[in-house]
């Protein structure tokens, strides 16, 4: 079947004169409305869990921008809380979890199939969202990539280097490699519920996959988003998948071949030419502004948005950020930047 929706060409590897466009963590702080809304729901994780705010700050970019895509409210941190790990937001700092140093911290764990309770107001966001959304906007949903939600399991925060999970895979392989694949079948569950909730693609961030290097970035980032997409393809015939092993590099080059996905993202350390010419030769990419420029505004943006249209105007391409959109970015910046690339 021909595909309407303007995201859905591009993955299917359509080349378009204006290229769908939206934004990663699109929903958020930068948004007087997201504010507004946490605070009706008290925290953050309180406003993960309220299906009906958690649609409605979805929805809210939606409004404001006509974004082509929504994506699904949530966090890539509720999978292990759902597996039984402790998860808390410190004000101002980030997450922070318990954490997994041995055999035993992996063993409290709960198994893939008993997530499902615990993930039940996200499926109805999604299936909220999926009532609500106007027809000409796709759904996506998403989950962490196994290494980057470890990285969290086994530091209990959010680190610089990824420290205590790489000793953990020195010092102890078989208890991480046994966390890799716990996360791995999790994660196909909790997705496949995502999808027959309504999600229409599904997006995994693998935030941390830059710093896995050699052959343990094909064991531990490649080969679990391989056998992620292989078996929600198998399940949902048609699914499209995006994968963003954040800060590949030159390991960005054949990833969506290796791992059956129809389009990576490009963070914005790598230049759009180039990924042009060695990445989008294979199909579908997403990116790849710096979110610093919806801080900065002014002529650069308006140059910048242009540059990278253009770089990626011979093939399918879906315009993003290269990470998140930051809470101190100015709203209006984000009109500029779609008046320049919608004309
Ligand atoms: O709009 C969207 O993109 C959808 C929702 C979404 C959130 N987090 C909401 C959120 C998505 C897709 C994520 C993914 C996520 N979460 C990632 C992968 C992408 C990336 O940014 O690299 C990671 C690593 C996390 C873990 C996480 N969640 C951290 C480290 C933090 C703290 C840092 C921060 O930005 O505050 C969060 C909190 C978080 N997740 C917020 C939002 C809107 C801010 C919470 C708040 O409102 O205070």
């Amino acid at each position: 079947m021909a595909e309407t929706k303007k995201l859905l060409k591009s993955l299917a590897g359509e080349t378009q004169d204006v290229p769908p466009v939206w934004l990663m963590r699109q929903a958020g702080r930068y948004l007087p409305e997201y504010r507004a809304t946490r605070a009706e729901a008290g925290d953050f994780l309180s406003l993960c869990y309220n299906s009906e705010l958690a649609a409605e700050v979805t929805l809210q970019p939606i409004r404001r921008y006509a974004f082509d895509a929504a994506i699904l409210f949530a966090d890539i941190l509720l999978l292990p809380q759902a597996l039984g790990a402790d998860l808390w937001f410190e004000t101002g700092e980030g997450p922070r979890m318990s954490t997994i140093t041995g055999p035993d911290g992996l063993k409290a764990l709960k198994g893939k199939d008993d997530i499902h309770d615990h993930m039940a107001p996200v499926y109805e966001t999604v299936r909220i969202l999926s009532r609500e959304l106007p027809s000409e906007t796709t759904l996506i949903g998403f989950a962490g990539a196994p290494w980057t939600v470890a990285t969290y399991m086994i530091a209990g925060r959010g680190t610089k280097d990824q420290g205590p999970a790489h000793a953990l895979k020195a010092e102890d392989r078989a208890t991480f490699e046994a966390l890799i694949e716990l996360l791995t079948d999790a994660t196909i569950e909790y997705l496949s519920k995502q999808v027959e909730a309504g999600a229409e693609v599904i997006k995994i961030f693998d935030s941390w996959g830059g710093s896995l290097k050699g052959a343990d970035f094909d064991k531990y980032a490649l080969e679990p988003a391989k056998k992620i997409i292989a078996e929600l393809k198998a399940r949902h015939p048609g699914l499209p998948c995006i994968a963003f092993p954040r800060e590949a590099g030159e390991r960005y080059i054949g990833f969506a071949k290796a791992t059956g996905a129809d389009c990576v993202a490009l963070d914005n350390s790598v230049d759009a030419a180039w990924a042009a010419e060695n990445v989008q030769c294979d199909g579908c990419v997403q990116g790849n502004m710096a979110p610093s420029l919806m801080v900065t505004g002014g002529q650069e943006l308006i140059d910048e948005t242009k540059r990278i249209k253009e770089a990626f105007s011979k093939g399918p391409h879906i315009f993003n950020l290269g990470h998140g959109i930051t809470p101190d970015a100015d709203p209006e910046n984000v009109t500029i930047m779609l008046e320049a690339l919608r004309g």
